[in-house]
């Protein structure tokens, strides 16, 4: 291999300007060429390149966002659009690729794979965390970091004012951010997808902690949970059902994908980047770099598509125990 081309795709997350500085040094600590895809699939089909070195990356590893830019591409999803991409890649000379990105950036770069035999690496970046084959996927540590922040802070006005904020936090089908940013913010209740406690069971438990003493509380909502209600509905029937509660809700939306990354972040990003590399040289392919008891591994692309990234099922009797 003599050129690695690195994108990346999907949803930005921080950390992945990070994972892009460590791919292009690591290439050039192995002496092999590196070249920049803007705008994901997109740019590689519009021929959006950028030679990279080591310097071409200073000043980034605590940048949120992606300096490569990011983006969903319908065209990559055609037969015609991959082979445009494809013959961009041939006129550079690029000769292997490292995706940053989730499971649907995945996808493409398995599909790709299969059809030019051009060899692939992943590195799992989105603050969702459900990706199967990682621990931890970049951008998670840093989103719940934001959320307790932001909850930190909601909690000033909600025991102010005795009321109870009902916070909606993102994670797309999964619970993981809600479930660690809830128990981290000493949450009353959480509601994942995962688990779906029932709109009786809500309102049981916050009868009961008003009757225990308690004069607000902080109720956090995975958007993708199956309450069958959308946040402010809840916030209409709590009204209706019980008048005791004084009910605001607040949904926190896009700032959690941004920001500086943490300290966790950074370290994950730079592992899994010469990882990536390294293993694209030893003459793997078709892999995703992840982390698993703290051990950088290589899990099949097509098991980190197709599995199930389950919640840690201790949280979840943990929270229930910490909100008596
Ligand atoms: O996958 C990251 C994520 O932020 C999800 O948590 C969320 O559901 C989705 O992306 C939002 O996507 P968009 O930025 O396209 O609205």
């Amino acid at each position: 291999i003599k050129k690695i081309g690195v994108l990346t795709s999907g949803g930005d997350s921080p950390g992945m300007n990070a994972a892009i500085r460590s791919v292009v040094r690591t290439c050039a600590y192995y002496k092999v060429e590196c070249m920049g895809i803007y705008r994901g699939y997109q740019g590689m089909i519009e021929g959006d390149f950028k030679d990279m070195g080591p310097r071409s990356v200073h000043n980034i590893v605590n940048k949120g966002g992606t300096i490569l830019k990011s983006a969903r591409s319908k065209d990559f999803m055609t037969p015609e659009g991959r082979k445009q991409a494809y013959e961009n890649l041939v006129k550079e000379n690029i000769d292997a690729l490292v995706i940053i990105g989730g499971d649907g950036s995945f996808t493409g770069a398995l599909v790709f794979n299969k059809e030019f035999g051009i060899p692939v690496m992943g590195i799992p970046g989105t603050i969702d965390n459900d990706i199967f084959g990682t621990s931890h996927t970049l951008g998670f540590d840093t989103a719940l970091n934001t959320v307790v922040d932001v909850i930190d802070k909601i909690r000033d006005t909600a025991s102010s004012h005795n009321r109870l904020f009902l916070v909606e936090v993102m994670g797309r089908d999964a619970g993981h951010i809600a479930l660690n940013a809830g128990i981290g913010a000493g949450a009353e209740e959480i509601l994942i997808p995962e688990e779906n406690m029932g709109l009786e069971r809500l309102l049981e438990s916050l009868r009961r902690s008003k009757l225990s003493g308690k004069s607000s509380s902080i109720v956090v909502i995975a958007e993708g949970d199956k309450i069958g209600k959308s946040v402010f509905e809840l916030k209409d029937y709590i009204d209706q059902n019980l008048p005791e509660y004084e009910v605001r809700v607040s949904v926190l939306g896009h700032m959690q994908r941004g920001g500086s990354p943490s300290c966790f972040d950074r370290v994950l990003a730079s592992r899994l980047g010469v990882k990536s590399v390294e293993s694209l040289l030893e003459g793997k392919s078709g892999y995703m770099v992840g982390l698993n008891n703290d051990k950088v591994e290589l899990t099949p692309l097509e098991q980190a598509i197709k599995g199930h990234s389950e919640i840690d099922r201790e949280l979840l009797k943990v929270s229930d125990i910490m909100s008596i």
